[in-house]
């Protein structure tokens, strides 16, 4: 259901979602897999940063399995999205570490809703992006009428919705849903690129950083970034930032 791969030279966890006949449709087992390698790469020093993709061409993930819940009621219906959340989109939006979407193909639906839980988002030039399911006669269930409008903006997350239809790269690059678009063939390298920037940083300061630009969104949010700001200064790794700045040297932090 999905692959591992670590990259010892970028520090970077490979997620990858095996079911490219499905277009990568995300089902029980494909969160489970998922939820299930995160925790081990939480506490993984090695990995710095976490790349999520689908395997093929044409797929990033195409969406929630529908048939998996085509026969839901609505008690079910609730737990696919309360447990949904909990153990793969608000992980991730809210994971000790950098998760990078690299988006090769349609990002439809929960697929969507898994980039827009992450924290950086990288495009192939002919992705596909939208969240059709209102054209299903449900909604968005795993955030996505929460994080889209936050990223790019209610009026056009109310477009994208109501209307049920897709955008492509460049539009989504214009409008901030992407950070970047690449060719087709180098969007893993550039992703991969991107995470041996995280190499320069601080670890502390990454997980700080995630979880105090989280915190935007709620009240208290300004009192968050002050602790973690705080919480910083006791740590070796704000010594060696400061001392190598001050020293004109590169930083050495500890993993
Ligand atoms: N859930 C379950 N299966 C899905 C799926 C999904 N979200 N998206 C695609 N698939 C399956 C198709 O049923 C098909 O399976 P089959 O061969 O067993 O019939 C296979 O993946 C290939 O999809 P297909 O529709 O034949 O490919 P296409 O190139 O004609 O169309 C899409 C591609 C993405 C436009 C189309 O698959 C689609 O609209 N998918 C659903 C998108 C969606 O509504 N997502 C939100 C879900 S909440």
């Amino acid at each position: 259901m999905i692959n591992y791969i670590e990259s010892e030279e970028h520090k970077a966890a490979i997620i990858e979602i095996n079911r490219p006949d499905q277009l990568n449709a995300l089902n029980n087992s494909v969160i489970s897999a998922i939820d299930r390698e995160l925790e081990e790469i939480r506490s993984n020093k090695n990995i710095r940063s976490v790349i999520i993709r689908g395997v093929g061409q044409k797929a990033f993930v195409a969406g929630a399995d529908i048939k998996e819940f085509q026969k839901f009621n609505k008690e079910e219906a609730r737990t696919l999205s309360i447990t949904g959340k909990e153990r793969l989109f608000d992980k991730i939006s809210n994971f000790n570490k950098p998760v990078l979407a690299c988006i090769n193909g349609y990002a439809l639906g929960g697929g969507l809703e898994l980039a827009l839980a992450s924290h950086i988002r990288i495009a192939s030039e002919t992705a596909k992006l939208g969240l059709p399911e209102c054209s299903l006669g449900i909604i968005p269930g795993y955030g996505g009428t929460q994080r889209l409008g936050r990223i790019v903006g209610v009026g056009k997350a109310m477009e994208m919705i109501l209307t049920a239809q897709m955008i492509g790269a460049l539009e989504a690059k214009e409008i901030g849903l992407v950070n970047q678009i690449t060719d087709n063939e180098n969007i893993l390298l550039k992703s991969l690129e991107i995470t041996k920037l995280f190499h320069r940083t601080s670890p502390e300061s990454l997980s700080a950083a995630i979880k105090s630009i989280n915190s935007c969104f709620y009240p208290g949010g300004s009192k968050v970034e002050s602790e973690e700001f705080a919480r910083l200064f006791e740590t070796p790794n704000f010594q060696e930032g400061v001392n190598a700045f001050l020293e004109k040297r590169k930083p050495n932090f500890n993993k």
